[in-house]
């Protein structure tokens, strides 16, 4: 087992990276009070629910159960309001746990109502897709959908302990585990030519779930994402490096219609969107954008996506959350392995970039 640190001060909390790690030794010492709340869905429950049941139950603490449906379409305030049911039908007081056993979905709900249920109570994040081991369970964001936009209701609320068990990557379906190599991906592209170096080295090893790889490359994404967070918590600079091909991806995932394309899928074609007008505004070579597709192609990720009438595509991008006073700003690759974001590029290339890497037919 590896552990590394999210640094935050008093809220300093580890992340458990290994194989058939041990819950009931793990979590101990961070489950604070004696009452614990799992928040799980039904895919997830037949899965997993009993062993974390088990462990902490093995701890003297009373649990409680909240199964939500499964899908991103639940990810609204009508089902986040059966996790508060839960907790207070169970009778849950304010030094209670909120348990995260699932994707970032899960993770996400679970996160937001601890955030609000009686102005905030403990929080663990167990990631069992390997996007939210490498992302959404680092780093503290939570929330919902609303009909209007996604995630435009949250809260910031870091975890006590994050703990990613890569036995339990074996059962999830094999265009999620490459959603997740996307934002594996995501952090060589933004910070790290070293790790992309590995990833070319090791990328059929990790498509066939090698759970030492698998739990090096989580390591190594966490290692980026928790240092980007200790000096960035609430994003006012270098964590919106994290956003890398996302305003791109969303645009795709939003034409699209949501849950057509998962989004790690949406952000690989955004990041070679991103890397093609880097290309063209002369900051990468031809050989190194190249390089950004191969790499994708081999997590079996898409590198284009369908044609989409490109006024519709860029009035997708305007809605993105990185929209400072009306000027769109993106994250752009300098070279390979150094991210930045700046509104000072040329819209013509950005077009020309987007419509480069669309499908013809
Ligand atoms: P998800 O939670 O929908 O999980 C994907 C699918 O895998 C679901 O059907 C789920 O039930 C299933 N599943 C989960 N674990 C499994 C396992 N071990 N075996 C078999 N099936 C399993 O999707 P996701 O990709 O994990 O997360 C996407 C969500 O995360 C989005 O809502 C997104 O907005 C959010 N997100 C949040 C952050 C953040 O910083 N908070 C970052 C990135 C993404
Ligand atoms: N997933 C982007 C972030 O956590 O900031």
């Amino acid at each position: 087992m590896q552990t590394l640190f999210v640094e935050l001060g008093e809220r300093r909390y580890p992340i458990f990276i290994g194989s058939d790690l041990n819950p009931a030794e793990l979590l101990a010492p961070y489950i604070k009070g004696k009452q614990v709340m799992i928040v799980t869905n039904d895919t997830v429950k037949p899965l997993y629910l009993n062993h974390y049941l088990d462990a902490v139950q093995s701890l003297g603490k009373s649990v409680a159960t909240c199964v939500l449906p499964d899908g991103e379409k639940y990810k609204n305030i009508q089902h986040l309001n059966l996790i508060f049911d839960a907790l207070l039908e169970a009778g849950f007081n304010r030094d209670c746990t909120v348990l995260a056993l699932g994707g970032g979905v899960i993770g996400d709900m679970a996160g937001f109502a601890s955030a609000c249920f009686q102005r905030g109570v403990y929080f663990i994040q167990i990631p069992t897709t390997l996007l939210s081991q490498v992302d959404s369970s680092v780093g503290g964001k939570t929330g919902i959908n609303h009909p209007l936009g996604k995630n435009m209701i949250g809260a910031f609320k870091q975890p006590e302990v994050v703990m990613a068990d890569m036995s339990q990557l074996k059962t999830l379906p094999e265009r999620e585990l490459s959603a997740g190599l996307a934002e594996v991906i995501k952090y060589a592209f933004l910070g790290d030519v070293e790790f992309l170096h590995w990833l070319e080295q090791n990328m059929d090893g990790l498509v066939a779930r090698d759970p030492l790889l698998l739990a090096e490359a989580v390591y190594r994404s966490c290692a980026h994402k928790a240092r980007i967070v200790a000096n960035d918590e609430k994003e006012q600079g270098e964590r919106a490096l994290l956003n890398l091909g996302h305003t791109f991806g969303h645009a795709i995932e939003s034409y699209m219609g949501y849950g057509v394309w998962l989004h790690g899928e949406a952000v690989a074609t955004g990041m070679v969107m991103a890397a093609d007008l880097s290309h063209r505004m002369g900051w990468i070579s031809a050989e190194d954008l190249e390089r950004t597709k191969k790499i994708l192609q081999r997590a079996h990720l898409p590198v284009a996506c369908p044609k989409i009438p490109i006024d519709e595509f860029l009035a997708y991008m305007s809605h993105d959350k990185k929209v400072l006073n009306g000027q769109l700003r993106l994250v752009l690759l300098k070279k390979l392995g150094q991210a930045i974001i700046t509104k000072d590029f040329d819209i013509e290339l950005m077009k020309q970039a987007i419509l480069a890497n669309q499908l013809s037919a």
